[in-house]
């Protein structure tokens, strides 16, 4: 959990520039005559594209905000269905709600990300989309899911909230289907307080996108912007200047993030070696997580539990896994009308699996007592 671990006196420095050199704006367009040159989102926007290798970026106000924004760019809305994944955090599935579209979320396999095999099973002819989740920072079996998407003609957006950095086949997450969606909150491998990030494959879907979130605004350079073009209408999910020039600081330390992450993860890893009751989580062949947790499985939920209890007590936590399922699994948000659970026990499958796991934060300022509070533990109970 780095992002509010990292930020100092960086960040100050570059948000003071916008008082002294930028005038103190703090809306991302016009104003030239006072702010000079200073446009963080933009400059946010142009990095982000550049470090992860995409052609167009869209900053917005938030990781939710961008899959709302992702959806209304490839129009999906009423009559619409979208397929996710039922171990998410609940905002993946208020934006396809949002949208207007139907939600519709399939079992996890051993990735903890969707399961192709029922993802076709849940495919129809009102699909139009689906958010792939690589839920707490680790990829899924994605050749197949694409395989299955590009034969059916279904939009893939990559909800890359925890993925930052991740890789597969060669490319980073976020960048293998249509849309990737990024976070930006204070839990995230980089933090702008709140925030998000959107990265597109097609320009047609990336204009679309950057005037919806915008009111519609076409931010056309003909004409002032009280007299701008429009062709849709929108909504306003803008990034501030504050959040952009927070996120260019951030950016700059990405790398030295992942390094340390991967480092202290593989610390963990070496320790867990010797336990052969547990299993770690699959991770796809050629890929690379984001090194943001650590997630096992015992043979069944007790010893999750009982792990988590003793965990707790030597003064640590365990991260979603196996304690904070009301937030992060479809099968218990009865709240959501749309998903239709009271009429079907759905998700069985999903819960069985989840239940074994415990997932570990990975700290990018770790206490040397962190790994052996982890070993110890594990003796503990095994
Ligand atoms: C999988 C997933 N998607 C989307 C979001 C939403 O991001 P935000 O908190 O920036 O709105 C989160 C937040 O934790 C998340 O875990």
């Amino acid at each position: 959990m780095p992002g509010f671990e990292t930020i100092d006196k960086q960040e100050l420095k570059h948000l003071k520039k916008i008082f002294q050199n930028g005038g103190g704006v703090l809306f991302r367009h016009g104003f030239e005559n006072i702010r000079g040159s200073s446009f963080q989102v933009n400059e946010f926007e142009k990095k982000f594209a550049q470090k992860f290798k995409s052609k167009y970026a869209l900053a917005v106000s938030s990781g939710t905000a961008a899959l709302r924004v992702a959806l209304a760019s490839l129009g999906i809305g009423k009559n619409d269905e979208v397929i996710t994944q039922s171990f998410t955090f609940v905002a993946t599935v208020e934006a396809i709600v949002e949208s207007g579209a139907k939600p519709v979320c399939t079992e996890i396999d051993n990735t903890l990300n969707m399961c192709p095999v029922d993802l076709l099973k849940k495919i129809s002819k009102k699909t139009k989309a689906i958010i792939l989740v690589h839920m707490l920072g680790s990829p899924g079996n994605i050749t197949k899911i694409k395989k299955i998407c590009k034969r059916k003609k279904i939009f893939i957006i990559e909800d890359t909230a925890w993925g930052i950095g991740g890789i597969y086949n060669n490319k980073f997450l976020g960048t293998l289907g249509d849309i990737g969606t990024f976070s930006f909150d204070f839990a995230k491998t980089i933090t702008t307080g709140e925030g998000g990030m959107l990265l597109f494959k097609k320009k047609q879907h990336f204009l679309k996108a950057k005037a919806w979130h915008d009111h519609g605004h076409e931010n056309n350079p003909k004409v002032p912007r009280w007299e701008d073009t429009r062709n849709s209408s929108g909504f306003n999910y803008r990034m501030t200047e504050l959040q952009g020039a927070v996120g260019i600081s951030q950016l700059k330390k990405f790398d030295s993030i992942f390094n340390k992450h991967k480092k202290n993860k593989n610390i963990i890893l070496n320790k867990l070696k010797k336990f052969k009751e547990i299993r770690l989580r699959e991770l796809p062949n050629n890929s690379i997580d984001a090194s943001e947790s650590l997630i096992f499985s015992f043979k069944n939920h007790n010893l999750a539990k009982k792990f988590r209890k003793i965990f707790f007590k030597k003064g640590y936590s365990t991260k979603i896994l196996p304690e904070a399922l009301s937030w992060h699994f479809a099968g218990k948000w009865t709240h959501i009308k749309e998903l239709n659970l009271k009429k079907n026990n759905l998700y069985k499958e999903s819960l069985k699996k989840i239940k074994k796991h415990v997932s570990l934060q990975i700290f990018y300022k770790m206490n040397d007592d962190y790994p052996k509070k982890i070993e110890s533990t594990l003796k503990e109970i095994l």
